[in-house]
């Protein structure tokens, strides 16, 4: 790139317009590419819970969770095959995300949500179908293609549709779908798993087909965000969107911020040789940290597994596909709690009092699982032990739900100025599926072996993010997206990280743009 010039602050934020119904509106569309990730996973926890699913498919693990008693109760699900099944989904997400940047950023973040909806549709009608592991595994790897595309796309798309004052607010729309997407993958699971004649995990699979075709719909209405169409050469199209989106015609001072974004943009060749550079460093830490540091809460192991581990624990099978509703419930309402906060109080303090009381439940878990089963994984939960240990998990799933499961997306998508936002947002998503993979394959394994201490490692793990969200993340509520570089050059320890002319007046962006 160029030297010179970089994205920087003209008013301090103070853009006209109002918060129109048309941007509500197509942000709540645009969310539903969310509820297409929280529909896969929760469905396969209570997929590989049936029985009528295990004996066709995984007949050894069928067999060791009902007849060899001898088994430790941490192993019984250990199945390198039943893995796969959960995660080889986020595997085809991760390399699907570095080609959807590349369509995101030359065709649009509208054509990305649908070319992800349709990709995911056909993986929906594979799995509902399948006939054997293959085509159950071909499914899921179809299925993570379009998660990889509506991941990449959305939180983007939501983050530049929103007023900066409420962009936290409608980016969670993304989360909130998410949650929404579990807790009707653990609803459906619930009343399916009650067929008697044992097709019930079909009906799981296949009903993937409908979040898919209201993304493949709502995608066709969606409106490009204005950064996207000036990004794409048409800055008169841009500009009416963007009074459109507003509610006003006079826009020209967030106009301008963003032609002067797109003009450094544009002088950027390579956006993933760009990243590299030593000015993007606190952007390009965030982006492959967060998302790390978001798996390795533990969270998907109660996503994916909650009915598997509740079986564990000694719930009958219905106690357990309802346990892992309650646990969706609460996913959904404390999302809500997210919502209102993250603007008000900003990001810094949710990621801070979420991890606290992640740390005490975790810790508090591993506790009771180790008094009970000990390390030979033999004995047994008393009724009221096992609700504690369930109301123990509710707490960590809230904490995490206004927490990291939000900031996990929100964070990444609004801290890049635009010549690395597609960039960063992959390589968000991408480190995102990579974890969420090592969890899914190995989670049941690492039961096996570090027993209760597993919930002790996720806790260690969440000590650490938490110091590192107390001294590196900076705040970013209400900072306008386009002017994000204020902040860190604000920053005690990456303000050296950005040069001095990254960050310029007004005035000076308006030159750059006439
Ligand atoms: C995470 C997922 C998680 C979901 C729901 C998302 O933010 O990326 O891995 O399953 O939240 O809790």
């Amino acid at each position: 790139m160029a030297g010179g010039a970089f994205v920087g602050p003209s008013t301090g934020g103070n853009y006209e317009g109002r918060v129109t119904t048309f941007v509500i509106t197509t942000c709540l569309v645009a969310a539903m590419g969310g509820l297409i990730f929280g529909y896969d996973i929760g469905i396969s926890g209570g997929v590989t819970s049936m029985d009528s699913f295990l004996k066709k498919f995984f007949p050894s693990v069928y067999h060791k969770e009902n007849e060899d008693h001898r088994e430790s109760m941490y192993c019984k699900f250990d199945s390198h095959w039943l893995q796969l099944f959960t995660s080889s989904l986020y595997l085809s997400a991760l390399v699907a995300s570095f080609f959807s940047s590349t369509v995101t950023r030359l065709f649009g973040r509208k054509i990305s949500m649908l070319s992800g909806g349709l990709v995911f549709l056909v993986g929906a009608f594979l799995n509902g179908a399948a006939a054997n592991v293959a085509m159950l595994i071909l499914g899921r790897l179809l299925l993570g293609v379009g998660i990889g595309f509506a991941n990449q796309s959305v939180p983007i798309y939501l983050s530049e549709m929103a007023p900066a004052k409420i962009r936290g607010a409608l980016n969670i729309g993304f989360q909130m779908a998410i949650t929404i997407g579990i807790l009707a993958a653990n609803l459906i699971n619930y009343g399916t798993s009650k067929i008697k004649e044992g097709y019930g995990w079909r009906i799981s699979l296949a009903l993937a087909a409908v979040p898919a075709i209201m993304m493949i719909v709502g995608s066709f209405f969606l409106p490009d965000t204005p950064n996207s169409i000036l990004e794409r050469g048409h800055p008169e199209k841009a500009k009416k969107m963007l009074q459109r989106i507003r509610g006003t015609n006079n826009v020209e001072v967030e106009f301008q911020d963003l032609a002067a974004a797109n003009e450094l943009a544009k002088r950027v060749e390579h956006p993933w040789k760009n990243i590299l550079q030593p000015r993007y460093r606190p952007q390009l830490v965030i982006c492959i940290l967060i998302p790390f540091f978001q798996q390795i809460t533990g969270i998907n192991v109660i996503n994916f597994y909650a009915p598997v581990l509740f079986k564990t624990l000694g719930f009958g099978d219905d106690a357990s596909l309802m346990s892992a509703v309650i646990t969706g419930i609460v996913n959904v309402v404390c999302t809500a709690v997210s919502i209102y906060s993250a603007d008000r109080f900003g990001r810094r303090i949710l990621f801070l009092e979420g991890g606290i009381q992640m740390i005490i439940c975790q810790i508090l878990v591993a506790v009771m699982i180790g008094i009970n089963f000990g390390t030979n994984g033999v004995g047994e939960m008393s009724g009221s032990t096992a609700n504690f240990v369930l109301f123990l998990i509710c707490a960590y799933v809230a904490a995490f739900a206004w927490s990291w499961g939000p900031l996990g997306w929100l964070v990444p998508s609004e801290i890049c100025p635009l010549e690395i936002r597609s960039a960063g947002q992959a390589i968000n998503v991408s480190v995102n599926m990579f974890f969420t993979f090592l969890i899914g394959q190995f989670f049941l394994t690492m039961l096996c072996h570090l027993k209760f201490g597993l919930f002790l490692f996720f806790a260690g793990f969440v000590v650490i993010m938490t110091i590192f969200i107390y001294f590196f993340l900076p705040e970013t509520k209400n900072v306008p997206i386009e002017e994000m570089n204020t902040v860190w050059k604000a920053h005690w320890f990456w303000g050296k990280y950005i040069p001095d002319d990254a960050v310029i007046g007004g005035q000076n962006l308006k030159e750059l743009t006439a």
